[in-house]
């Protein structure tokens, strides 16, 4: 497919966390198609200026002031054809043994101020009755990683909503895409926080070490994992598709295997695999 074919059909686009990873890539392939786009970054100064391209400064913590944020890009933009809520982070940390406000700031971050942006977003494309929400879900909302287990909530549940969203949207004009990224070699691995542990924790030697294990499986599958512009491309042709639906992308184990042979085993199964992944 060739790029003008993208800005034929969509003329505007919002991106979070457009400053590096997967949402860079993502604003580059929307520019390339010929799509204005607003893209976010906590600092704006990491923000590429280029041609077509809007910088916005966007704290996602902060639910009422992201909204009023959006709001305001959308009226300088006269509506977006294409919201990306892309931005996030990772947590990785033993649930028990990290301060659950830790956890309460991912939930609200990634999943309650997510939603509320989709919230937003929906209400302006159906007044127009046009556009495509994408929501960057993962691979962990099936395959849920050990100790990042909010993580995994926040992408489960990011899922159920898309889903639901499929069925509400049917006939609008408005589509959603649920957007599953496996492994990719982003700074994710960087920006992954480590939060404190508690002394029970440091006094168990062996989950200690399951940890670690953990770890070094999630770095190495990161590292290794395609480059960023990969997954813009799988988004680039779900986009021109134009038809709300569920969107793996990255290597064929994690988009195309794994996602097929987990159909046919049992939960059991599928936790026996993961085990055995991860060295537990
Ligand atoms: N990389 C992967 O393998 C992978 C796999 C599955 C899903 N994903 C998902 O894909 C999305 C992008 O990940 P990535 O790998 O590209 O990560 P990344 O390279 O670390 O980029 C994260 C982006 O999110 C922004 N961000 C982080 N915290 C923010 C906050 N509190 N408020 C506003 N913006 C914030 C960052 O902007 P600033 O720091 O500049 O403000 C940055 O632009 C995430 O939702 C992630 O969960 C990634």
């Amino acid at each position: 497919m060739s790029a003008a074919v993208l800005s034929a059909q969509y003329r505007t686009a919002f991106v979070t966390g457009a400053s590096t990873g997967l949402g860079l890539a993502f604003a580059d392939m929307l520019l390339a198609g010929g799509v204005e786009v607003w893209g976010t970054a906590r600092d704006p100064a990491r923000l590429r200026p280029r041609d077509g391209f809007h910088a916005v400064a966007l704290e996602l913590s902060d639910g009422a002031v992201a909204e009023r944020i959006f709001l305001d890009a959308e009226r300088a933009a006269g509506g977006f054809d294409i919201v990306i809520n892309n931005a996030g982070f990772g947590a990785f940390g033993a649930f028990a043994h990290t301060e659950f406000s830790v956890w309460e700031e991912q939930l609200r971050l990634m999943l309650v101020n997510t939603a509320r942006l989709s919230h937003a977003a929906l209400r302006g494309m159906l007044a127009r009755r046009r556009g495509a929400l994408v929501n960057i879900s993962s691979i962990a909302g099936e395959f849920g990683m050990p100790y990042q287990a909010v993580y995994n909530t926040t992408k489960a549940g990011l899922s159920a909503l898309n889903e639901s969203l499929m069925y509400e949207l049917q006939g609008t004009g408005v589509i959603v895409l649920d957007f599953r990224p496996g492994d990719y070699r982003t700074d994710f691995e960087g920006s992954v926080r480590r939060p404190v542990q508690d002394a029970a924790l440091a006094a168990d030697a062996v989950n200690t070490a399951r940890m670690a294990r953990v770890w070094a499986t999630f770095v190495a599958m990161m590292r290794t994992g395609p480059a960023p512009a990969h997954a813009a491309a799988t988004l680039q042709r779900a986009l021109l598709r134009g038809r709300s639906g569920t969107v793996r992308s990255g290597r064929f184990f994690q988009a195309v295997l794994g996602p097929f042979l987990a159909r046919f085993g049992s939960l059991a199964l599928r936790r026996k695999v993961q085990e055995k992944y991860f060295g537990l």
